[in-house]
């Protein structure tokens, strides 16, 4: 049997095809995999008062899983949907669920520890207003990698742009993921319920 010019030239081409992948493979284990992250880019220490005057800090909240979110109690809707939706999940998860939701101002000048537990008594009890002096307010919001910023209105008022989710934070205070509240609660609650 004899191969046209072409033909025979296939089995060359295959050859030096598998050759060079056997070179790349080589390459590729002799790159060091880089080492996992030791820790993750959100989340971090921070130092707080909660809503009963307490200094708190991250340590305090270690042991349980904890979600965060960022906002101000003049916030015309959207924290109070996410406070709502929270609320629906932290229900259907039912009252012995050790889980909390710090909610942190970033509008430290109005939000008082006194202001943010009578805005916060319309909500599940197990969400904890977190206010502080502006250095701490903005310590905390650096790192959660989070955005506020004063958007000034009518008469000296303002409102706050701000990010607006839900971290979730593991037992050892590692960040998981975000958390999503635009789906049924039942779903929520059973992702949570894996953290606990
Ligand atoms: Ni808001």
């Amino acid at each position: 049997m004899k191969l046209s010019p072409r033909l025979a030239l296939i089995p060359l081409i295959v050859a030096v095809a598998l050759l060079g992948a056997g070179v790349a493979t080589l390459l590729t284990r002799q790159t060091p995999a880089p080492p996992p992250p030791q820790t993750s880019l959100i989340g971090g220490p921070f130092t707080m008062t909660a809503d009963d005057g307490r200094s708190v800090t991250d340590r305090d909240f270690k042991g349980h899983p904890f979600l965060v979110y960022f906002g101000y109690t003049h916030c015309p809707d959207v924290c109070p949907t996410a406070l709502l939706d929270i609320s629906q999940v932290l229900k259907a998860l039912g009252p012995d669920a050790k889980i909390k939701v710090l909610f942190v101002t970033v509008d430290p000048a109005r939000d008082t520890p006194k202001i943010m537990k009578a805005y916060l008594a319309n909500f599940d009890p197990r969400i904890v207003g977190l206010s502080g002096t502006e250095a701490q307010t903005k310590a905390i919001e650096h790192v959660y990698r989070a955005y506020a910023k004063k958007v000034p209105g009518k008469n000296g008022d303002y409102t706050m742009d701000h990010t607006a989710i839900f971290y979730l934070m593991d037992k050892e205070g590692r960040f998981v993921s975000t958390f999503r509240t635009d789906r049924p609660v039942k779903a929520g609650a059973s992702e949570l319920q894996e953290y606990l």
